[in-house]
């Protein structure tokens, strides 16, 4: 079976990240790059170890997790159908069977709020693990050092992330709840702030959770709101 190290050592994933990232940082967005990838990979695999505990579909999920940005290096716009279509190319070209890269394919091409749906566990998984990953390591460097006396200036997304102190999944076996946990500084954004840009992600971990037959809960600041 192809792993995720394999796919992590695989010189055109290492090419097309790399394009990738260098897109997202010429548009000026927040990181996305192997650090983001690596996380949600990671989390997608716990939860999903969590949740159903094979083995193989964990496997799967790690590698969704790894490659759902890479259709950044086509265009943003989009990116979740374009990675979709390279990532099932890229792992039947190394010898993953077709039904294991059309699963991931089709987790690929929902991970995002736009036009993602939560259509199979390993898209769920996924879903939750890339909207978890809020945190100040995201803002890039060159907005990190304005931030210093212009915080207020910033575009939301930076603003939240550079708040954002702590962000982690959690999956709790006994009440079946996958929980979200996040730590705020509200002195540098107001956790409505957070709501504006991430409510529509919000409701797609829910009904990701649904898919799974498990309740999201999102706790901020120790307090629950879903
Ligand atoms: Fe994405
Ligand atoms: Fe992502």
């Amino acid at each position: 079976m192809i792993t995720v190290a394999d796919v992590k050592n695989d010189e055109e994933v290492k090419a097309i990240m790399y394009m990738a990232e260098s897109q997202i940082e010429a548009l000026g967005f927040t990181e996305h790059s192997v650090r983001h990838s690596s996380i949600v990979s990671k989390w997608a695999g716990e939860i999903l170890e969590q949740i159903c505990g094979d083995e193989h579909r964990v496997e799967l999920a790690r590698i969704a997790g790894f490659l759902h940005d890479i259709g950044n290096s086509v265009n943003r716009e989009d990116h979740a159908q374009s990675g979709a279509i390279l990532a099932y190319h890229i792992l039947t070209r190394m010898g993953m069977g077709y039904k294991d890269a059309a699963d991931i394919m089709m987790a690929i091409g929902n991970h995002d709020e736009h036009q993602g749906l939560p259509v199979s566990d390993i898209t769920s998984a996924l879903i939750i693990a890339d909207k978890a990953d809020v945190h100040k390591s995201r803002v890039r460097s060159n907005t990190t050092r304005m931030n210093v006396t212009n915080i207020s200036e910033l575009n939301i997304h930076d603003r939240v992330n550079l708040a954002a102190e702590k962000s982690g999944v959690s999956v709790d076996k006994e009440t079946r709840e996958i929980i979200l946990n996040i730590v705020i500084d509200t002195e540098k954004c107001p956790v409505m702030d957070y709501f504006e840009i991430y409510f529509k992600r919000m409701q797609l971990c829910r009904r990701a959770a649904d898919f799974l037959g498990w309740k999201f809960v999102l706790i901020i600041n120790d307090v629950h709101f879903l």
